[in-house]
C-alpha cells in the first residue's frame, strides 16, 4: 500500500495501490503510519513521497469517494495533507503519470515537488461536480493567484509538467530517473528552514484584487456551467483562501459537503459510471449476445468511403488510432479538400506520421483488402444501396460494411448485399473527430461478432460507443424529432425562434434548436423530408393539408425557408465579413488544443485566419466539445447567416430577423394561429417531454437496453447538459416519472393531434406499478 524504504538519511514511500494508486482509506492510513514512521527515525533528515508502477496517485478512490465512505475518506485525506505540510523534515514528492485530485493536493501539502517532463497534474472534481475537498481550493491559490486558479479548478484541465514548472508549481523538472533525482534533492535541502516552503503558510498573490476577479470571471463561468452548480461554487471556495488557512479551509470543507450531498454531484457521478458501463453492452433482443460472450474480428485497416464533412473527420478518427485507411470519393475536387483537411488537423496534432497509413482514390477496387468499410456517401437509400452492392463484390468477404447513415434502414442497406450477418451501422457525430459518441446499430441479421466488431473499434478510436436497434433515426435522431416539432409548433403559437433557443439554453444546451440548425445546415432534415416524400424540392406535396402529413401534424415553416434559400451557414447569403467581427468580441475565448494544452485566444485566432472556413477547420482539433460547441455558438452569432435570426454586429445577441418573423407572423394569420404569450417553463417542458416520451417509446421497443444507454447518447452527442445526468436520468430523479406523466397529460390534452405527447405506455405502467428506469435492461453485474 505505501513501501517504505531508506536511502541513508532519506525515507522513500512508495504508494502501491495498483493500478492507479488511488487513495483509499487503507492507503491513507498506510501513507500515514510510513510518515510518522519516517518522523520518529532519528537517523532520516527527509522524506519523499512517490508512486509505484505507472502513476503518482491519481486521486481519490470513486468507489470510496462516491460510497458511504466518503466522509472519512475524505477526513482521512485532509489529516494526511496536514500531517505532511506541518512535518519538521522536509517531503518531497517525486510525481510521474497523472497527479489528479487527491494526489495533486497532496504534492501541494508538501513541501517540494519535482515532475518528469511527461507528467500531468490536475483538480478535475468539478467534472463529478464537486470541488478539490482536501485543501485544493487554499493552496492552489497561494501559488498561482486567485485568477489563475479559478481558471484551473472550473475547468479541471491538465497541467502539463512544463506549464506547471512555469506557474510555480512544480520546482524542477527532472530527466533522469525520477527516484534517484528525488532522493538525492531531498538530501541536498535537509535542514533547510521549511516556514517558507508550506504553501499554507503563504498568501495568496493577488489577494488585494480578489473580489475584482472573482467578479470579472463571474460571468463567463456562469455562462459556461451552464446550470451547473459545482463551477461557481468552486469559486467561493478559492474566494476563501484570502482568510486564515484554517479558516479557508474550514470554508471549503462546507461547500464540499453542500456539493456532495447535491443531486447535481450524483447526477455527474452517474455520467462517469454510465460512460463505463455502456461499454458492457448486451444486445437488447437477446441478453446471451453481450461484451463478454461476442468475440470481435481484428481490424487494422478501413475504408472509408465518400470523402466529405463526415467522411473526412472518419478518416482522421481511425487515423489517429493508428489504423490504415482507404478513403475513397468520386469528386477530385472534393477529395483533395478532404485530403488538406486531414492534413492539416495531423499536422497540427504533430502525428504527420500517420499520414502514411492513409491511400486516397477514386477506385473502388482499392478496397479489396480492407477489413472493415465506413460509408458516409450522401443521406440517400438508393444511392447507398448502390454503394453496399459494389462494396459486397469488391471486399473481401469477412470485412465487415458499415454505414454512417444518420437514421436511413439498416436492414434494407443489408439487403443490398450477400452478408448482411457483417453489415451495420456506425453513426458518428460531427465534428467526427471531436465529438465522442459512436451510435452503433444492428440490424435483424447483423451478427454478434459484427456488433462486438463496431464496439470494440469505438473503443479503438476513443470514442464511446452505444449498441442501439434499428429504426427511424435511431436513438439520438428519433428522439430529436419530436422535440424539433414541437420547437416549431411553439413558433406557430407566437414564441418567436430566439425565445426557444433562450428557453432551452437556460436549461443548459449549448444551443438552442434553431440555432442548432443554423450551424448544421438546414438543408440535412429538408432533404431528409424530401426523400420521405413529407415535402418536394418546389413546396407542399399537391393535394396534400398543408399542416398535416399522413395524419399526423406537420408544421411546413423549415420548409418555406428553405425554399427561400436559407439553408443557414452554408449558403453563404448574406454571410457578414469575418473583419468585421474581429473588433467585436469583446471577451476572450479560449481554444484548448489537444497537442500540448497550448490555450490559443479566439481573437488572435481571428485575427490570423483569412475565411471562416479555415477557422471551422481550425476549431476542428479542439479536444474539448462543450468548448468547441460554445465556440462555435459565439462565432455563429457573428458571423452566420441563419434560418431565423439576424446577427448585429457587435452583439453575441440572435436577434429576430424582420423579414423571418413577418413570415411566420404571415403565416399564422393564413393558418389562423392566434399569438399568445408562453413561458419558458412552458417551452422547456413541451420540447424536452416530448424528447423524453420518445425515449420511453425506444425503451419499450428495446431499441434502447438500458435508460442510461439513452442518456449516454444525449450527454456525448448531443449536448445534453452533463450536471443534469441526461434525459432518462433527469426525468426520474429530478422531476419525477409521475410529474412528467401529469404534464404530458395535460399538453396532449390541448394538443391532442400532437402525437409525441401521448404518453408513452411505459410511461403509464412505471408510474402505475411504481417501476424504476435504473431496473429496465441488464447491467454488467447482472451477465
Ligand atoms: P457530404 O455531402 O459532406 O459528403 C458526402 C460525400 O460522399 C461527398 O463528398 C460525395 O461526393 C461523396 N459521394 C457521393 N456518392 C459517392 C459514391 N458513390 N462513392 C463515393 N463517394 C460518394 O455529407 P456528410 O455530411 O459527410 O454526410 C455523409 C453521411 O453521414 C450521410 O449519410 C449523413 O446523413 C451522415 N451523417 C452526417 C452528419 C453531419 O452532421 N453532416 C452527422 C452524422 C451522420
Amino acid at each position: 500500500m505505501a513501501e517504505y524504504s531508506t536511502y541513508g538519511s532519506v525515507a522513500v514511500l512508495q504508494v502501491n495501490n495498483p493500478p492507479l494508486n488511488t487513495f483509499t482509506r487503507h492507503v491513507l492510513q498506510a501513507l500515514v503510519s510510513g510518515l510518522e514512521r519516517a518522523q520518529r527515525d532519528p537517523a532520516v533528515r527527509s522524506i519523499v513521497i512517490a508512486g509505484k508502477g505507472p502513476t503518482f496517485p491519481a486521486g481519490a478512490d470513486l468507489e470510496e469517494l462516491l460510497g458511504t465512505a466518503a466522509a472519512p475518506l475524505l477526513s482521512n485525506l485532509r489529516m494526511v495533507d496536514k500531517h505532511v505540510d506541518t512535518c519538521q523534515k522536509p517531503i518531497v514528492c517525486a510525481i510521474h503519470g497523472t497527479a489528479l485530485g487527491g494526489g495533486f493536493e497532496l504534492a501541494l501539502a508538501s513541501h517540494y515537488r519535482l515532475a518528469v517532463p511527461s507528467a500531468t497534474l490536475s483538480l478535475p472534481e468539478v467534472h463529478l461536480g464537486m470541488l478539490p475537498g482536501a485543501g485544493g481550493t487554499q493552496r492552489l491559490p497561494r501559488v498561482v493567484g486567485v485568477k489563475s486558479a479559478i481558471q484551473l479548478i472550473t475547468s479541471g484541465q491538465d497541467i502539463k509538467a512544463q506549464q506547471a514548472l512555469t506557474l510555480g508549481l512544480v520546482d524542477k523538472i527532472v530527466q533522469g530517473d525520477l527516484l534517484k533525482e528525488a532522493v538525492s534533492f531531498a538530501r541536498s535541502v535537509e535542514g533547510r528552514p521549511l516556514e517558507d516552503r508550506r504553501i499554507s503558510q503563504r498568501t495568496v498573490p493577488d489577494a488585494d484584487k480578489v473580489d475584482e476577479v472573482v467578479e470579472a470571471t463571474r460571468k463567463t463561468i456562469l455562462r459556461k456551467a451552464r446550470g451547473a452548480i459545482a463551477p461557481l461554487t468552486c469559486v467561493q471556495a478559492i474566494q476563501a483562501s484570502v482568510l486564515p488557512f484554517a479558516a479557508g479551509m474550514a470554508r471549503e470543507a462546507d461547500l464540499m459537503t453542500y456539493l456532495m450531498t447535491s443531486w447535481q454531484a450524483a447526477a455527474q457521478q452517474y455520467v462517469f459510471f454510465s460512460e463505463r458501463e455502456v461499454r458492457q453492452w448486451s444486445h437488447p433482443r437477446d441478453k446471451h449476445i453481450n461484451f463478454r460472450t461476442a468475440k470481435p474480428t481484428v481490424i487494422k485497416s478501413v475504408g472509408v468511403v465518400g470523402a466529405g464533412t463526415m467522411g473526412a473527420g472518419i478518416t482522421i478518427s481511425l487515423l489517429q488510432a493508428g489504423l490504415k485507411v482507404v478513403l475513397l470519393e468520386v469528386n477530385k475536387k472534393q477529395l483533395d479538400k478532404a485530403i488538406a483537411v486531414i492534413q492539416k488537423t495531423l499536422r497540427q496534432k504533430s502525428a504527420s506520421q500517420k499520414m502514411s497509413q492513409l491511400t486516397t482514390t477514386m477506385d473502388y477496387s482499392q478496397l479489396s483488402d480492407v477489413d472493415m468499410v465506413i460509408e458516409a456517401v450522401f443521406e440517400n437509400l438508393r444511392l447507398k444501396k448502390e454503394v453496399f452492392r459494389k462494396l459486397d463484390v469488391i471486399t473481401k468477404p469477412q470485412a465487415v460494411l458499415a454505414s454512417n447513415t444518420s437514421g436511413l434502414d439498416i436492414d434494407k442497406i443489408a439487403a443490398a448485399t450477400k452478408r448482411p450477418d457483417k453489415v451495420v451501422g456506425t453513426h458518428f457525430f460531427s465534428p467526427a473527430n471531436v465529438m465522442r459518441l459512436l451510435e452503433n446499430i444492428y440490424g435483424k441479421k447483423t451478427s454478434a461478432e459484427t456488433v462486438a466488431t463496431v464496439m470494440q473499434l469505438a473503443t479503438t478510436i476513443g470514442k464511446v460507443g452505444v449498441l442501439v436497434g434499428n429504426c427511424a433515426g435511431f436513438v439520438g435522431n428519433r428522439m430529436l424529432g419530436p422535440y424539433r416539432s414541437e420547437a416549431l409548433f411553439l413558433l406557430e403559437e407566437g414564441v418567436d425562434p430566439q425565445d426557444v433557443d433562450r428557453a432551452i439554453e437556460e436549461f443548459g444546451f449549448p444551443m438552442g434548436p434553431f440555432r442548432m440548425t443554423d450551424l448544421a445546415g438546414n438543408d440535412i432534415g429538408w432533404r431528409r423530408r424530401i426523400e420521405a416524400r413529407l415535402t418536394t424540392e418546389h413546396g407542399p406535396p399537391p393535394d396534400t393539408p398543408a399542416l398535416y402529413r399522413r395524419g399526423d401534424r406537420y408544421c411546413p415553416l423549415p420548409d418555406m425557408l428553405c425554399l427561400q434559400g436559407r439553408l443557414g451557414q452554408k449558403t453563404g447569403a448574406g454571410c457578414m465579413m469575418l473583419q468585421e467581427a474581429k473588433d467585436d468580441l469583446t471577451e476572450n475565448i479560449y481554444i484548448r488544443f489537444r497537442t500540448d494544452g497550448s490555450v490559443f485566444d479566439l481573437r488572435r485566432l481571428l485575427a490570423h485566419t483569412k475565411t471562416l472556413e479555415e477557422l471551422i477547420l481550425d476549431l476542428l482539433f479542439a479536444d474539448d466539445c462543450a468548448l468547441l460547441a460554445h465556440t462555435e455558438a459565439a462565432l455563429m452569432s457573428h458571423h452566420a447567416p441563419s434560418m431565423c435570426n439576424r446577427y448585429d454586429p457587435g452583439s453575441r445577441t440572435a436577434l429576430p430577423d424582420p423579414v423571418v418573423l413577418q413570415m411566420i407572423q404571415d403565416y399564422r394569420q393564413e393558418h389562423g394561429f392566434k399569438k399568445r404569450t408562453i413561458s419558458s417553463q412552458e417551452i422547456v417542458e413541451r420540447c424536452l417531454y416530448s424528447l423524453i416520451n420518445e425515449g420511453f417509446h425506444v425503451l419499450d421497443e428495446g431499441i434502447a437496453s438500458r435508460a442510461l444507454d439513452i442518456d449516454v447518447i444525449y450527454l456525448f452527442g448531443y449536448g445534453w447538459p452533463r450536471h443534469t445526468g441526461g434525459p432518462m436520468y433527469y426525468v426520474e430523479r429530478v422531476i419525477g416519472l409521475e410529474k412528467l406523466l401529469r404534464s404530458l397529460e395535460t399538453y396532449s390534452a390541448r394538443y391532442p393531434n400532437h402525437s409525441h405527447l401521448q404518453p408513452s405506455p411505459l410511461l403509464r405502467d412505471m408510474v402505475a406499478k411504481g417501476g424504476s428506469l435504473a431496473a429496465l435492461g441488464t447491467t454488467d453485474s447482472k451477465l
